[in-house]
């Protein structure tokens, strides 16, 4: 943050899906991060207009989002699906807004850089106005095993995710609360968003399903991978679930490196790493769990083991705001690595 209180230029925002869980984690992050905001305009559909927020002590009302709303918006963070950025992403950068998107619309476009400025900086240099952040397990994954990568390449990745409802927005939120308390009262729990009951169970589909037998929730961590760690031949099998908990998505994963790495020296590479914290102590009983992770910029990283099926594997367990780090913190660290960049 140092390199942006320098910076006396500030810029017009607009959140695209101000509203939901993404979107309003964006707003207080601008605001806890001191970002560079000059004008601040919030959008979502015709149901949340006229809904207020504040924002740096000043009000801050919700405007149905429509083709002219980015007229002098320099910074438009896109939060409100896929279908909303294909619609509404070109109209942005024709008005010469930079639009960094959430969703999974333009991800796997080659000239589109997903980035996760921790990892691939550098792609944001060659930008057509539009930014990707990738999807949030992959995010949290990939937090965990950047500094391991840099060390030594990983050749595979196995990796079983456990991912809480609010990756699913706000109705996958309300759908557990509501669940949870029918229970509590001895009522039948209702099923109105997931395609099962989530209270006091796993699903193990997250989005659609695929050709090959995998879902597109899994399709996604291979494919990002590959983009974000530049590396074609990394090899990716993944188990995407959804599970009974609020915030914070959790990942088991086995990796195997081309080089043996000593498991001390992985600890110290992930004590050392930007954006994670190490929490590896299961003698004690101090390991990441997502009540810990919720809230939290950074992703945890422990039960850090030599693998046993792999030559040179490793085993780790990661957890990570996937609101936070998955979602909103990582947009707005793009925006503040582009500012610091100067490109954008
Ligand atoms: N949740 C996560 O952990 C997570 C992580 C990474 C990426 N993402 C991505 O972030 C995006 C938002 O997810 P979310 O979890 O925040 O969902 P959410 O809580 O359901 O919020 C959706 C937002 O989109 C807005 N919206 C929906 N239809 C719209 C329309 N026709 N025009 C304008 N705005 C519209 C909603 O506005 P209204 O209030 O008016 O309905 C709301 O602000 C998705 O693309 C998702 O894939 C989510």
């Amino acid at each position: 943050m140092d390199n942006l209180q320098l910076i006396v230029k500030k810029y017009n925002i607009a959140i695209v899906g101000a509203t939901g869980v993404v979107g309003e984690t964006m707003l207080s992050i601008l605001e806890e991060r001191n970002f560079p905001v000059n004008n601040l305009i919030l959008l979502a559909s015709e149901r949340s207009s006229g809904k207020e927020y504040w924002f740096r002590g000043q009000r801050s009302t919700v405007k149905t989002l429509n083709e002219n709303s980015f007229k002098d918006i320099n910074i438009a963070l896109f939060s409100a699906g896929a279908m909303i950025s294909k619609q509404y992403a070109d109209i942005a950068v024709s008005e010469g807004c930079t639009v960094i998107d959430n969703s999974s619309a333009f991800r796997m476009d080659s000239d589109v850089p997903l980035v996760i400025p921790e990892i691939n900086p550098e792609a944001l240099s060659n930008h057509n106005g539009i930014i990707a952040n990738p999807n949030c397990t992959t995010i949290v994954t990939l937090m965990a095993l950047n500094a391991i990568n840099k060390y030594s390449k990983i050749k595979k990745i196995i990796a079983s995710s456990y991912q809480a409802v609010s990756g699913a927005g706000q109705d996958g939120i309300n759908e557990l609360i509501d669940q949870n308390k029918a229970i509590v009262i001895g009522q039948d729990p209702q099923i109105k968003y997931f395609s099962h009951q989530i209270a006091n169970n796993l699903i193990p589909k997250i989005d659609r399903m695929d050709e090959n037998g995998f879902t597109a929730e899994e399709m996604k961590m291979v494919n990002e991978t590959r983009k974000i760690f530049n590396d074609e031949n990394i090899r990716i099998s993944a188990t995407c679930v959804r599970v009974p908990v609020k915030t914070a998505h959790s990942v088991a994963v086995t990796i195997e490196t081309e080089n043996k790495i000593p498991i001390d020296n992985v600890r110290e590479m992930i004590k050392n790493a930007e954006g994670v914290e190490l929490l590896d102590d299961p003698l004690n009983n101090i390991y990441p769990m997502p009540l810990l992770a919720e809230g939290k910029d950074s992703c945890l990283v422990g039960r850090i083991r030599e693998d046993l099926v792999f030559e040179n594997g490793i085993s780790l367990w990661v957890s990570g705001d996937q609101l936070r780090k998955g979602a909103a913190l990582n947009t707005i660290q793009i925006a503040e690595k582009m500012i610091e960049m100067g490109v954008i």
